[in-house]
């Protein structure tokens, strides 16, 4: 992984302070107990079984920066959200990262997601990569406009692409943003919110 001063701090919008760092193979068990507590109707879009303590030990055991680098927000012991950028050197798109971002809902609407996707995008930049994609179901329409917020725009939508964990099928939506573009688009949004002297962030 890159050097990267970590652990951070963000202030949320509530007040209250979380960390943000990179995932260790001790936080097996902090990342079960999150994902055990992110609602069904959240998992049903996840890709694989997160309750399932075994695919979280896999996860927590196979930690390989080069493929995927997980960053988790820790409230104390507790995670809050887990974010990672997953990339493929090795394939026709070296140059292409993917985000994915999941928020306790307790957390939600503070502004923890967008610091996330500010972590991650910083992570794409040290990694020289160009563009940064975002999957989700048709019917995510809060991760969606989350994105939006980001200033991704929806590149490809893939008819009856997925099936969520019940089964049912729905398209898949692709959206893209420039690592560039990124920081023109956050430009407004990072001057507003105010970074202390210790330079953590302070969610606006
Ligand atoms: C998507 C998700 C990560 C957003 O996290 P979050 O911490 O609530 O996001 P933020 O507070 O930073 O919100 C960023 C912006 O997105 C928009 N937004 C957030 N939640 C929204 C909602 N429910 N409906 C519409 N817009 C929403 C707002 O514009 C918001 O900015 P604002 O608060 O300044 O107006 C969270 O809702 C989540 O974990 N959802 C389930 C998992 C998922 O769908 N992940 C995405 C697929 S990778």
């Amino acid at each position: 992984m890159t050097p990267m001063e970590f652990p951070k701090t963000v202030k949320l919008r509530s007040g209250k302070e979380i960390i943000l760092r990179p995932m260790e193979s001790g936080d097996e068990a902090a990342l079960l107990h999150f994902f055990q507590s992110v609602p069904a109707e959240d998992r049903m879009f996840f890709r694989d079984d997160v309750t399932n303590p075994a695919v979280i030990r896999r996860w927590a055991r196979t930690i390989d920066y080069e493929r995927m680098i997980p960053l988790l927000a820790f409230d104390g012991d507790r995670v809050v959200a887990d974010a990672s950028l997953h990339r493929q050197a090795s394939s026709w798109s070296p140059h292409v990262g993917e985000i994915r971002v999941s928020v306790a809902t307790d957390c939600r609407g503070q502004g923890l997601g967008t610091a996330l996707a500010r972590e991650i995008f910083h992570l794409a930049l040290s990694l020289k990569l160009e563009k940064v994609m975002a999957q989700m179901m048709s019917c995510q329409n809060a991760a969606m406009a989350v994105f939006v917020s980001l200033g991704f725009t929806q590149e490809a939508v893939l008819k009856s692409y997925v099936r969520d964990q019940r089964g049912a099928k729905h398209d898949l939506i692709i959206m893209m943003q420039d690592v560039e573009d990124f920081w023109k688009h956050m430009e407004d949004a990072i001057a507003e919110s105010h970074r202390d002297s210790s330079g953590d962030y302070r969610v606006s």
